[in-house]
């Protein structure tokens, strides 16, 4: 089963130079819990961007990395595959959450059986957007909103899940 897992804002913002424009930390809490054990597929810049916030590759998750490039040499802890298509075959059977950025989660939007979003209820700069998403092709599953009214939440937000509609 192929999840993507995604924080975008209103205007589908996803990444500015190479990173998360915001912070919410109940959101990487929520990306944690999710993925924990799992395969995380991603493209040769998040994966970057990961290693130099976190210093190291997403612990307790085998790091599926694509790459064009074959010059590219694994960590431990990761996966190289040069096509998404060989990354894909490589999670089939599991639960495996694809989890950015942005060009990865534009070939893999048709592809995904679940969609995991924080939609943060806010506008930002940014140069990386989330592909738009076919409201007919969705079901919204679940649906947790935070607004800013909680002293701890100084941007508001909320969880959703979709599901594709067959
Ligand atoms: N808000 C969120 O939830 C979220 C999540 C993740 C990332 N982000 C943000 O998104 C931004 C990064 O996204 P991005 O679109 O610039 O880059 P990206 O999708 O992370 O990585 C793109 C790279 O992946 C490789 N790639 C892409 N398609 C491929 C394919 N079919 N086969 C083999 N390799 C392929 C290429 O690597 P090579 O150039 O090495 O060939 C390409 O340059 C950052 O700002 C990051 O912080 C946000």
């Amino acid at each position: 089963m192929i999840n993507i897992i995604v924080a975008m804002d209103e205007n589908r913002v996803i990444g500015k130079r190479g990173r998360i424009p915001w912070h919410i930390s109940d959101d990487i809490k929520r990306f944690k819990r999710l993925t924990m054990g799992h395969p995380v597929i991603m493209g040769r810049k998040t994966f970057e961007s990961i290693c130099s916030n976190l210093g190291k590759p997403l612990p307790g998750r085998t790091n599926v990395v694509v790459t064009r490039s074959h010059k590219y040499d694994a960590k431990p802890g990761c996966v190289i595959f040069h096509s998404l298509e060989k990354a894909l075959l490589f999670v089939e059977h599991q639960q495996a959450f694809v989890i950015g950025g942005g060009e990865i989660y534009k070939q893999c939007l048709d592809r995904a059986d679940r969609l995991y979003v924080t939609h943060v209820r806010d506008s930002f700069n940014g140069d990386t957007y989330f592909p738009k998403v076919d409201s007919q092709r969705w079901k919204l599953i679940e649906h947790e909103e935070h607004p800013k009214k909680h002293p701890k939440v100084k941007i508001p937000y909320a969880f959703a899940t979709y599901a594709r509609v067959f």
